[in-house]
């Protein structure tokens, strides 16, 4: 990190070292996350989300008050006015905390108010005045997008946005008319796209303006800005884009907790490192009861589906062999379970985009997030205890429609338990299955 050269620019905001503020968001529920706690005190790699987001407030960032708005319940967040206290001391800023609002608007309002009052104190102009908008949920952006962007605004951009090209062809749909389906309305050209992230820069003065149009807005047109980026094009400013950083994903889904596990261990940051011997194996069970004779469904067992039969209860299709394939793949890699990826109907995180969804669909994606996370899959190898159906006819079959979901090879086989247990009285199903991975070269 080259700190040397963060100067000010000629021409550009005065030297005082004490004309930045950092609003830091951190008040939102997470939703979609899913955890019991809110997102910012969510744990990654043994501290929370917030935490990590402070590392890149460096001292030579320069900041003169940081303000940190945080949900007014502040369960989980125990820890806050030692964070409050230990940011102040290894930075020199005043750091203050703050409860957030409704929405994520709201609570930039909350943060924008505090940085007012600390300006008006210190007697700062308003127009030389930087102020920094991030989101905590990005928690591992590094320090040289601050600096990008702080250099935009004091080098004279009303607004300063770090971005990042875009990989995915991106489409301008035409929404449903709630007949038929949506359809695609525009394809613009994607070298000309940039995903935004935050850090967002602003002079205190236009954040001033920004927020008295935003006031003026009725709730569904405030509703469609999602930031204050965007609020700032609206107004007509010039809104500068800056490269922003790969490491500044926002973690929104338990898959996002993952991918910044994984970017921690790469940069060495999660603290002591275990050294991990590949191959890996994983293993896991599902076990699906037969669903009541009052709801009857067909089943689906093994990627297959098999009429005549009587189903299995389940928030999706309680393919109990596809589940426990998907489920050593992520015990495998070490990503956590079903639950963690896909939500759980017994914690209360069922997903409502997961009723019904097959078996086969969950093992494709389970496979495609191992391989993302750097490894390839040797085998899966399930085990059914069942009385019903009888398997053997079809296992072949079975074998082909998961083997083409994981794109490695899955065997299964299927015993009975000898009348004994649940599967024994006909109750249930249980599938088993270990999972073999190993490092892609
Ligand atoms: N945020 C906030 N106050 C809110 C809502 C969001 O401070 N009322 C913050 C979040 O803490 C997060 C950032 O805005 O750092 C971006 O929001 P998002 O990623 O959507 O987080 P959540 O709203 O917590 O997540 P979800 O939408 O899944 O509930
Ligand atoms: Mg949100």
């Amino acid at each position: 990190m080259n700190t040397a050269s963060f100067e000010r620019p000629e021409g550009g905001l005065t030297s005082s070292a004490h004309r930045r503020a950092l609003i830091v968001v951190a008040a939102g529920s997470g939703t979609r996350l899913g955890h019991a706690l809110p997102k910012a005190a969510v744990p990654l790699s043994r501290r929370s989300i917030l935490e990590h987001a402070l590392d890149a407030v460096t001292e030579p960032l320069g900041f003169g008050v940081v303000v940190i708005v945080v949900p007014s319940d502040a369960s989980g967040f125990e820890r806050l006015p030692d964070l409050r206290g230990e940011l102040a001391a290894r930075i020199g800023a005043d750091v203050r905390l703050t409860a957030g609002g409704a929405s994520r608007a709201a609570s930039v309002a909350e943060g924008v108010h505090q940085v007012e009052e600390h300006a008006r104190s210190q007697g700062w102009d308003p127009e030389r005045t930087a102020v920094l908008i991030h989101d905590a949920a990005r928690a591992l952006t590094p320090s040289d997008v601050y600096r990008r962007v702080t250099h935009a605004v004091e080098a004279g951009a009303a607004a300063a946005v770090p971005g990042l090209p875009v990989a995915d062809t991106i489409k301008q749909i035409r929404p449903s008319d709630g007949q038929g389906e949506e359809s695609v309305e525009a394809t613009p050209p994607r070298a000309r796209l940039r995903a935004v992230q935050t850090p967002q820069g602003f002079s205190l003065e236009v954040l001033q303006r920004i927020r008295k149009d935003l006031a003026d807005l009725d709730d569904r047109q405030a509703e469609q800005i999602t930031d204050e980026g965007m609020a700032a094009e609206h107004l007509g400013h010039r809104v500068v884009v800056v490269p922003g950083d790969e490491r500044g994903l926002k973690i929104t889904t338990p898959t996002d907790l993952v991918t910044a596990r994984g970017l921690l261990g790469e940069t060495g940051a999660s603290g002591p490192h275990v050294p991990s011997v590949v191959p890996r194996i994983g293993v896991a069970h599902d076990i699906h009861a037969f669903a009541s004779p009052d709801e009857p469904c067909s089943l689906m067992l093994g990627g297959l589906e098999w009429p005549r039969e009587r189903g299995l209860a389940g928030h999706s299709d309680g393919d109990a062999a596809a589940h426990a394939a998907c489920a050593a793949l992520f015990s495998a890699a070490g990503m956590g379970d079903l639950g963690t990826h896909f939500g759980a109907d017994t914690i209360g995180t069922a997903r409502a985009d997961m009723e019904g969804a097959s078996g086969v669909r969950l093992l494709e994606q389970a496979a495609d997030l191992v391989r993302g996370s750097g490894y390839a899959i040797g085998n899966i190898s399930i085990q059914l205890v069942a009385n019903r159906p009888k398997f053997a006819p079809r296992r072949e079959e079975s074998e082909a429609a998961l083997t083409r979901a994981a794109q490695a090879p899955v065997s299964v086989a299927a015993t009975t338990s000898d009348g004994l247990g649940f599967t024994g009285r006909g109750e249930g199903i249980m599938a088993t299955a270990t999972a073999l991975i190993y490092a892609a070269s």
